[in-house]
């Protein structure tokens, strides 16, 4: 095959942990039979300088000719001033999820046992790792949800946004979660506000629905915010965790910041498979770091590029059905960790252990593969 990638890189540390991802990208699949197309283009506040707009219309015709996109990041205080619907998360990221209908979020939240103490949480809670799976539905509920807007005046001024979920979108998050758990420990917390959103009465119903098609698989429901208190105290007992947009937002955060490496939090996400961008028999996708811009330490070469190159690997494991290779991106990254090596972010604070550059974590990257 020939595959064509779409490479984003965007702002801030975006452009830097992206150089590292298509090193490594060449390497691991430099044996492979098949061929791969990287073309990359401007999106966020880069393409607004560019161009006036975060998604111009060539990044998005580049987008829809690609198999994937590998996606860096956007965003940051320079664009900050711009009025709410043209800043560059919510003018490029929103509409690539929407227009290709990325509506499965997957968003592991690992704990590396060598980097436990960079979790928040007291040890005994962590100490076996952690392998959370944070499955959001992307492209409904009240991010999307019309009508939206603001009216009135004065003191009865009001804004207003639209929780909504069909059937149907609920049907397809839910199945891909209890897919998921049969390849995992077989639990899913479904998780959603049933005890005062009607938008989530039909969530639980219908979750439960397609429950009966996968009786292996335990299945627990738990209101927001009980999850979001479970998560800390009892990290261990997660497995895959079902959210609507929303709830999947914030409670991603929050995991992810219990692993205590954001820099290492990769994500995909994707359309159906029989949807009509890529290739047949492929999933088109969109990958990306589980962390922001960053914009406080771009520009200095000593970002963490692990979460992009890890975003790489599953790009080759969803988009193109390359496991074996896949699998040897993390395990090179596994083994670089636990032989100590770490950019300043995984350092604990206050530690004295030197931290690597990007292009050091890298090289070493590179070799272990
Ligand atoms: C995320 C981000 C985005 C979201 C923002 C940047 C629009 O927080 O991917 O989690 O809210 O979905
Ligand atoms: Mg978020």
């Amino acid at each position: 095959m020939n595959f064509k990638i779409g490479v984003l890189a965007g702002d801030g540390i975006g452009p830097e942990v992206m150089q590292s991802a298509l090193r490594i990208l060449k390497k691991a699949t430099q044996n492979s039979d098949h061929t791969f197309e990287i073309t990359e283009a401007a999106v966020g506040g880069a393409a607004i300088d560019l161009t006036g707009e975060a998604l111009p219309a060539d990044t998005l015709n580049l987008c829809e000719k690609s198999d994937a996109i590998l996606f860096g990041s956007v965003g940051g205080p320079k664009w900050e001033h711009l009025p709410p619907t043209q800043q560059p998360e919510r003018a490029a990221l929103l509409p690539l999820r929407k227009h290709f209908e990325l509506f499965a979020n997957l968003r592991p939240a690992i704990i590396y046992p060598e980097l436990k103490d960079a979790s928040p949480l007291r040890s005994d809670l962590v100490e076996n790792g952690l392998n959370i799976l944070i499955l959001r539905e992307l492209t409904g509920d009240v991010y999307f949800g019309e009508p939206k807007g603001r009216r009135g005046s004065g003191p009865d001024e009001e804004a207003f946004d639209t929780m909504k979920y069909k059937r149907f979108e609920i049907e397809r998050i839910a199945r891909i979660a209890f897919e998921s758990a049969r390849g995992r420990k077989k639990i899913v917390h479904s998780i959603d506000k049933a005890n005062v959103l009607t938008t989530m009465v039909l969530w639980r119903e219908v979750v439960i629905e397609v429950h009966k098609n996968y009786p292996d698989v335990k299945l627990h429901h738990l209101y927001v915010d009980n999850a979001s208190m479970q998560l800390i105290k009892n990290p261990a007992q997660f497995d895959v965790v079902l959210c609507p947009n929303l709830f999947g937002d914030i409670l991603s955060d929050e995991a992810s910041q219990i692993t205590g490496s954001i820099g290492m939090l990769a994500s995909a996400s994707l359309g159906a498979p029989e949807s009509k961008w890529g290739q047949p028999g492929y999933s088109f996708g969109l990958y990306e770091p589980s962390g922001g811009s960053a914009p406080d330490i771009a520009g200095q070469g000593i970002a963490n590029p692990i979460a992009q190159i890890l975003s790489a690997a599953l790009m080759l494991r969803y988009s193109f059905k390359m496991e074996k290779e896949a699998l040897q991106i993390e395990a090179a990254v596994k083994k670089v960790i636990a032989e100590g090596a770490r950019t300043g972010d995984l350092l604990p604070t206050g530690s004295s252990g030197r931290a690597l550059n990007t292009n050091q974590i890298t090289d070493l990257v590179l070799n272990a593969l």
